[in-house]
């Protein structure tokens, strides 16, 4: 969940080194620090807090050289401090390194070394690895490197560079996510490629057991496991800078929602055949179609806000494709002993396509010979190369730790799946069509939504004092009450509650009164006249009520303290619309708090551990 890079070239690496961490900020951020070796001499600078902490400490600072690593920490082992912060080094100060991951047996190699005289400054379970180098250390770093990893168990992405054996950096990878940038007489690495963009636009995505010996003028990459050669072409990073700036908003999170519409059209572009009703998946053609129309159960595996979209993607499949469907946490799915058999299909659905929880339950569906697909946003990433086959969502970098646009473009995949895999079986040409062609609404429709950002900013205002919330929803929307619920936890820091509207009566309703509001999302749709029942509930109780309702519905009035119109759609699309206020609320009442609605304290964008 930490962010690292590293940079070996023509040019002052510093530059790139703090640039890149600014970039990867999002995937961790209560401290940061950076090495620079000039004339073999490290220069080490670190500091708790954001990167601009980092980067004040630096301005003082001559951080000559053409080499260094730097890093952006979410703390696991030892709380934020310089002494934890990355980089860390060996007794010497010969080896330098940045991690991101988690070694499950530094305990034990901690014990061995410090018998064995070393000295540690960290609680961290990273700077194990320095000193174990150390202990490997003949001169050369690279098998060093090699040889300290026979012994390490657990996750990592690590850059290690040595004052004694300059000139080069060493990585290695396993699970955790690494890539290099190949520029004209450079080399960029960082943990994902939006840090790379605008150097270069040649990348290679290392892979899992894989060492790399990179100096200005060339690179290696060897097996871990055999030491032989390994040869790897570059490919392109197809997203330019644009993608990673604000472009006129004052937050990533609110130009994400607003870039909702826009994410739909580049998820359906070229996936659509109308006058057939029918769906074209590229990245499933590759698979023999016998093998899907055979599929007799999916499981769908995702965690957090992916996890919703799931939710949604069942009721969708099981009433549209008529093929059950299990929702399951990747946390949880990993550790138990599940049903699978070769007819079952298990979709695991990831932004960034690297929670370790989501990557590893996938490892325990192939081991149990299930098909394996993905619903995948981040390109060349892990679960993307470890599942057979799948889908991208191509909503370019989501760079607001809460996710928005990727969950909008998870839903429309699940529907598309739907109707690839329902005309495969009784779905008719017409309902293939209604769907499809609904689909194709949704931008327009979804920029409709956006139309109420001024209403709904003045809510989050008026709502701002508020402590406590619950969101109701029922069917197709009870997700979109957890995903609403998520997301005001993550970005207000407020306690929020998702449940399905039919449940608050066997307990949450206790909660009720006054300065308790209630979120309930009812469309007009098969549950409308329930849901109804359960606002009447609340109302008894002295509850405020927010509801999201179906322009067109004056009736609400007489229950509803305010409410918020999206327009109509088939039912089983309403949370395309319904969570995009949701989205803006929660924005709106994080910025009336002062929150960082971007990088919410104690979260990271991708969690890379367990
Ligand atoms: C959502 O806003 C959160 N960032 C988090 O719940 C996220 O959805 C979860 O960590 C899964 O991430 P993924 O989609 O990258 O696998």
């Amino acid at each position: 969940m930490c962010g690292i890079a590293g940079y070996i070239g023509k040019n002052k690496a510093s530059k790139f080194l703090l640039e890149a961490l600014k970039r990867l900020e999002y995937r961790g951020y209560d401290s940061a620090g950076i090495v620079v070796l000039n004339k073999n001499i490290p220069k080490c600078l670190k500091s708790v807090g954001k990167i601009n902490a980092l980067e004040k400490k630096m301005k003082n600072e001559n951080l000559d050289g053409f080499l260094g690593i730097s890093h952006t920490r979410w703390a696991t082992h030892g709380s934020p401090s310089e002494d934890n912060a990355h980089p860390h080094s060996d007794c010497r100060g010969n080896i330098w390194l940045v991690h991101n991951g988690i070694i499950e047996n530094y305990k034990t190699l901690k014990k061995n070394l410090i018998e064995e005289g070393h000295s540690f400054k960290s609680e961290t379970d990273t700077e194990v690895i320095a000193h174990l180098i150390e202990s490997h250390f003949k001169g050369s770093l690279e098998k060093a490197v090699f040889s300290a990893l026979k012994q390490i168990k657990g996750a990592y992405a690590l850059a290690v560079i040595s004052k004694d054996d300059p000139d080069k950096i060493v990585v290695a990878k396993k699970s955790s996510p690494l890539v290099m940038g190949i520029g004209k007489d450079e080399y960029f690495l960082a943990s994902d490629p939006s840090a790379i963009v605008g150097y270069t636009d040649k990348i290679i995505y290392f892979d899992d057991d894989e060492i790399s010996i990179i100096t200005k003028n060339g690179h290696q990459i060897i097996s871990a496991i055999d030491n032989n050669e390994i040869n790897k072409s570059h490919c392109q990073i197809d997203f330019d800078a644009s993608k990673i700036e604000k472009c006129g908003h004052s937050h990533f999170y609110l130009k994400e929602i607003f870039e909702c519409p826009e994410a739909v059209k580049n998820s359906i572009r070229g996936r659509i055949i109308p006058e057939d009703g029918l769906v074209k998946l590229g990245g499933l053609e590759t698979l023999d179609q016998d093998k899907l129309r055979e599929i007799n159960r999916i499981i769908l595996i995702a965690c957090g806000t992916a996890n919703f979209a799931g939710l949604v993607g069942e009721y969708i499949m099981e009433e549209y494709a008529g093929i059950p469907v299990e929702v399951e946490i990747g946390s949880e799915f990993r550790y138990r002993k599940p049903i699978i058999d070769s007819r079952t299909a298990v979709i695991t659905i990831s932004q960034s396509g690297e929670t370790a929880d989501t990557l590893a339950s996938l490892s325990e569906a192939k081991r149990k010979g299930a098909l394996t697909l993905g619903i995948v946003n981040t390109v060349g990433s892990t679960i993307a190369r470890e599942t057979e086959a799948g889908v991208y969502n191509h909503v370019g970098p989501e760079i607001a730790v809460a996710s928005t646009k990727a969950f909008i473009s998870q839903i429309i995949i699940l529907a598309l799946l739907t109707v690839y895999l329902g005309r495969m079986r009784g779905m008719s040409l017409t309902m293939g069509k209604r769907i499809t062609e609904e689909i194709q609404k949704m931008p327009s429709l979804i920029e409709k939504v956006l139309e109420n950002d001024r209403q709904i900013k003045d809510l989050a205002k008026k709502y701002s004092r508020y402590r406590n919330f619950l969101f109701l929803g029922r069917k197709y929307n009870y997700p979109i009450a957890e995903e609403g619920a998520l997301k005001l936890k993550e970005v207000t820091y407020v306690h929020a509650e998702g449940c399905a509207s039919g449940e608050m009566k066997h307990g949450p309703i206790a909660m009720i009164n006054e300065n308790f509001p209630s979120v309930f999302i009812a469309p007009s749709d098969s549950v409308y006249e329930k849901n109804w029942s359960n606002m009447e509930e609340v109302k008894a109780r002295n509850g405020k009520i927010i509801a999201i309702v179906t322009e067109g519905n004056e009736e609400i009035k007489n229950i509803a303290d305010d409410v918020i119109y999206i327009p109509k759609t088939l039912e089983m699309l309403t949370p395309i619309l319904s969570v995009i206020p949701l989205y803006l609320f929660s924005a709106y009442m994080g910025m009336e708090l002062n929150c960082d609605i971007d990088k919410p304290r104690n979260l990271a964008k991708s969690v890379t551990v367990e």
